[in-house]
């Protein structure tokens, strides 16, 4: 029998760990070529090559080194090069993860060249189009064929724009796969001795979202958001480049590093981040996943935006969102956590790391 041939796209860090256990499924079913495309957004050691070795990926199939410079710029060059990959392989899918410029510019290419699309993490909304990633999202679900859900939310959402059900398919979650299948492995990473931490001793953080970090102000209010939390306990604050890059752009680096009880550290590794929020006593972040990682590992989570697309978190998670995004909220917020208020709260329906041999089934069975 011949195979169903798949490309699964990968361009940015927080795609990685999705591909890799819909690759891993995909494979063992025996009946599914899947070939990795990398557009190549994310391209250092620390931000790309380290999740191929740790998630077990193999290599690319195709790198299309793409790089940084504006979304129009990458967009763009994405869909020259995408195009000749899909004209030399001719598959029968392309899967999309999640809500990067891979993610919006591929399904384009795919769609116009009569080819079906899966998005994977379809349907989720913040309600926020100055947010790029909210756009990428519903250009992406309006012109998929399969839409795998990981919330009740999205069955909301896209029955509200129009989607018929039967494109629908509420499946979980294949970011909790990775984290399901990695946890025990990155327990043994010694990040914490490394750094200098004691478990559930800590605040994690991460920022990088465009509207935190882009100008001074928001980055003027992430350093007293860091100083603040530093009067409670040890921070632990994985800079992400974006943000890098403006912190010096705007002189404040220097001002961030040299605040008492911060360590300062570059983008981590997937299992050494896993361990780092598994052990963490708060994390403070803007990012998209660590809402849903952090609810999955029951570790208290502020999240610094005003709207979640993913507002299972808040209601059935640990995550609390910052309606007011104002350093003096997030210092009454965090001493209320760290204090006891921190929610318990319970893990999502289908997050059971299971999501991706579920979408492996739908697939081999409608494709
Ligand atoms: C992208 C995604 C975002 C995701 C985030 C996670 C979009 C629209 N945004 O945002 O959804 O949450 O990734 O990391 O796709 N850089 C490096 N090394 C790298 C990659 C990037 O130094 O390996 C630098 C770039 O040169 C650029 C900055 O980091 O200056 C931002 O990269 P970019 O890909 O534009 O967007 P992210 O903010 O990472």
């Amino acid at each position: 029998m011949k195979k169903i041939k798949i490309l699964n796209v990968v361009g940015a860090r927080p795609n990685f760990m999705k591909i890799a256990p819909l690759h891993r499924a995909f494979v063992k079913t025996g009946k599914i070529d899947s070939k990795i495309i990398h557009t190549g957004q994310h391209y250092d050691e620390k931000m790309s090559d380290i999740f191929f070795n740790q998630l077990a990926l193999p290599k690319p199939d195709y790198y299309l080194g793409i790089g940084g410079g504006s979304h129009t710029h990458q967009k763009a060059n994405v869909m020259l090069k995408f195009e000749e990959v899909v004209k030399a392989e001719q598959p029968d899918l392309v899967l999309v993860v999640g809500d990067v410029n891979a993610t919006a510019a591929c399904s384009i290419v795919a769609v116009k060249m009569g080819i079906q699309v899966a998005h994977v993490e379809a349907g989720l909304r913040s309600g926020d189009r100055k947010m790029p990633e909210e756009v990428n999202r519903i250009i992406t679900d309006a012109i998929s064929n399969y839409l795998f859900i990981t919330e009740h939310s999205g069955l909301v959402n896209l029955a509200k724009e129009g989607v018929p059900d039967e494109k629908v398919f509420f499946v979980g979650n294949v970011m909790i796969d990775s984290l399901f299948h990695f946890r025990q492995k990155a327990a043994a990473s010694k990040v914490l001795e490394t750094l200098g931490v004691r478990a559930k001793d800590y605040i994690l953080m991460t920022m990088h979202r465009p509207h935190n970090v882009d100008h001074e102000k928001g980055l003027r209010d992430i350093i007293q958001i860091v100083k603040d939390a530093a009067q409670h306990r040890k921070v632990v604050f994985a800079i992400h480049p974006r943000t890098t890059n403006n912190l010096k752009k705007f002189n404040l680096y220097d001002t961030l590093a040299s605040i008492e009880g911060l360590n300062l550290i570059g983008p981590q590794g997937y299992l050494e981040f896993l361990k780092l929020m598994d052990n963490a006593a708060l994390i403070i972040t803007d990012s998209g996943g660590i809402q849903e990682e952090t609810t999955y590992l029951q570790v208290p989570c502020m999240t610094f935006r005003d709207t979640t697309e993913r507002p299972i978190t808040v209601e059935l998670g640990t995550n609390f969102l910052l309606q007011d995004l104002n350093p003096v909220t997030v210092k009454i917020q965090m001493e209320a956590i760290l204090n006891g208020a921190a929610k318990q709260g319970i893990i999502p329906p289908l997050w059971d790391g299971h999501a991706a041999e579920r979408i492996a089934d739908i697939l081999l069975e409608l494709v």
